[in-house]
């Protein structure tokens, strides 16, 4: 049977209580480009993003413009989606928890976890951060009695409300966790969730009744269902959780929720505990990267300190951010955002290394063979060396890709660029053309150093898209665009003989450092 390799990734949901800033963008980037990476690879992929519009917060907000939440939620969520498209994330669906296709999961899950005893009915006192809509305990408080994560005041509430079982689940998700290794990466953060489990987990809050921006509960309308409740299950609702069992088989464990540091416990423990309570698999693994800061801190609304991804598209281009974004941060780990570190990338890697390497060498295929290609022979100890070089790269590049290296996958590219313009450097095609008895020389480097850049602009397709069909279209390779698999990059010599390149065109222009 020759059955397809499916691959579901998803990002977090986004709140849309704020402009999305370039830390946002990050996330978002780095699924995409696993997510074209596993495409390349031959998976058949589903790839979901979305917004997490429900909540005090966002009622609030809406109130004091005047709207009504929805109508302040479209606006926002318009503007997400604008963001996405200006940076080439490739999702295959958005999921708004606003929408009647999630309502029916969120409450049909409710009514089965209820229907099984899970669900119970109580009274909440807890401390309250409203605008991180989140609980927490006395012990959890920063050091001036805060909410940790923006350490702003927290209030005591005391409300009714509906509360899940989570504690009943604690040991078998803890012995889940113990017990797959892969299930929590990097690695570092598995303790720290095995150590909050072990404290002992307390039963769930899961409905509100001071607010009424949310899904009802079944049969007790005046309780709306409460964040993570509401925001986690999304992930089931696209891939046929309720309405279309094969695709959910198909897609149902998740391969990977791509989360921020800070939610990996809500994405680990409540969700393990969820779906446990469900009967439903785990997914297979939750990988928390670190956040972008600026100057040590962490980039956010109330800081101050946030970075416009939309205005960064517009001054340097997508693929510019995507590739600073990807090869900067060594994912899972915190990364410094930095103009000037960004313009020097560019001017580099991108104007100089990619842009002189396309350019020079489509250049000289112009001026000395009229843009043709002619036939390669095995070619001398240099020659062969270039072309183990890219062969060895793309074996590389598919081990670290798939190890999630990403930041490391883009710099084995980047070296081979390097090897590739130095190869110009040591063969110099322009003596080579001067001479007669160098053709077959010539017509050697000129090919290899084509078909370098046929692979190249496969192996960055996930990085930066556009700059791959750029390269793509200049070196005119008649094979479509996206019906290009990782596995042409594991040959040298698919491009045939007589093969005429196309004009060089500037990929990046270089950057004035004012
Ligand atoms: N709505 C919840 C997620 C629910 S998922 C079922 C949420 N939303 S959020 O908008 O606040 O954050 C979404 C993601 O953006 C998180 O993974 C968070 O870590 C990430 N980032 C927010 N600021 C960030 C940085 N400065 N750097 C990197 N990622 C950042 O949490």
């Amino acid at each position: 049977m020759n059955e397809k390799k499916t691959f579901y990734i998803t990002t977090p949901i986004y709140y849309p209580s704020a402009k999305l800033h370039i830390g946002h963008a990050y996330c978002t980037t780095i699924a995409d480009a696993v997510a074209r990476f596993k495409r390349l690879a031959g998976y058949e992929v589903f790839f979901l993003t979305g917004s997490d519009e429900h909540g005090q917060k966002i009622q609030r907000t809406a109130e004091a413009e005047n709207l009504k939440p929805i109508e302040y939620v479209d606006k926002i969520v318009a503007g997400f989606k604008e963001l996405w498209k200006r940076l080439e994330i490739s999702n295959d669906d958005f999921i708004r928890t606003s929408e009647p296709r999630h309502h029916k999961v969120v409450q049909e899950i409710f009514r089965r976890i209820r229907d099984k005893g899970d669900i119970y009915k109580g009274e909440y006192t807890g401390l309250y951060c409203t605008p991180c809509e989140s609980y927490w305990t006395e012990l959890q408080l920063d050091e001036n009695g805060c909410c940790p994560d923006c350490h702003r005041p927290v209030e005591k509430v005391s409300e009714e409300a509906y509360f899940f079982k989570m504690s009943k689940y604690a040991d078998a998700v803890l012995k889940y966790i113990e017990e797959n290794p892969d299930f929590l990466e990097p690695k570092s953060r598995r303790n720290e969730m095995i150590n909050f489990i072990k404290q002992g987990l307390e039963d769930l809050c899961i409905s509100r009744t001071s607010f009424n921006w949310g899904i009802p509960v079944p049969d007790d309308e005046k309780h709306v269902i409460y964040v993570w409740f509401d925001a986690l299950t999304n992930y089931l609702t696209p891939i046929g959780f309720l309405d279309d069992e094969e695709k959910f088989k198909k897609f149902w464990p998740a391969d990977l929720h791509l989360v921020g540091k800070e939610i990996v416990r809500f994405h680990t423990i409540i969700w393990g505990c969820i779906l446990m309570a469900l009967g439903i698999d785990l997914p297979k693994k939750v990988y928390g990267h670190g956040w972008l800061v600026i100057g040590g801190d962490k980039m956010s609304k109330s800081k101050g300190n946030v970075v416009d991804p939309m205005l960064l598209i517009d001054e340097f281009s997508a693929d510019a951010i995507r590739y600073f974004l990807l090869r900067e941060i060594t994912l899972g780990q915190d990364g410094n955002f930095n103009r000037d570190a960004l313009i020097q990338r560019i001017n580099s890697d991108l104007a100089n290394d990619l842009g002189n390497l396309l350019h020079r060498t489509l250049n000289m295929i112009g001026k000395f063979q009229n843009k043709i290609l002619l036939a390669p022979t095995e070619g001398t100890e240099i020659d062969k060396s270039l072309k183990d070089m890219a062969i060895e790269t793309a074996k590389n590049y598919r081990q670290l890709m798939e190890d999630m290296k990403i930041s490391d996958a883009v710099k084995t590219v980047w070296q081979f660029i390097g090897r590739s313009n130095k190869y110009i450097d040591e063969t110099a095609p322009w003596k080579l053309a001067k001479d007669e008895t160098q053709k077959q020389n010539l017509a050697n480097v000129l090919y290899n150093l084509a078909e370098s850049l046929r692979i190249i602009s496969i192996l960055i397709s996930p990085f930066m898209p556009a700059t791959s069909r750029k390269i793509h279209e200049q070196l005119q390779i008649s094979q479509p665009f996206e019906e290009i698999r990782l596995e042409d990059a594991e040959i040298f010599g698919k491009i045939e003989k007589n093969h005429e390149v196309g004009k060089p065109e500037q990929l990046f222009p270089r950057i004035e450092i004012k």
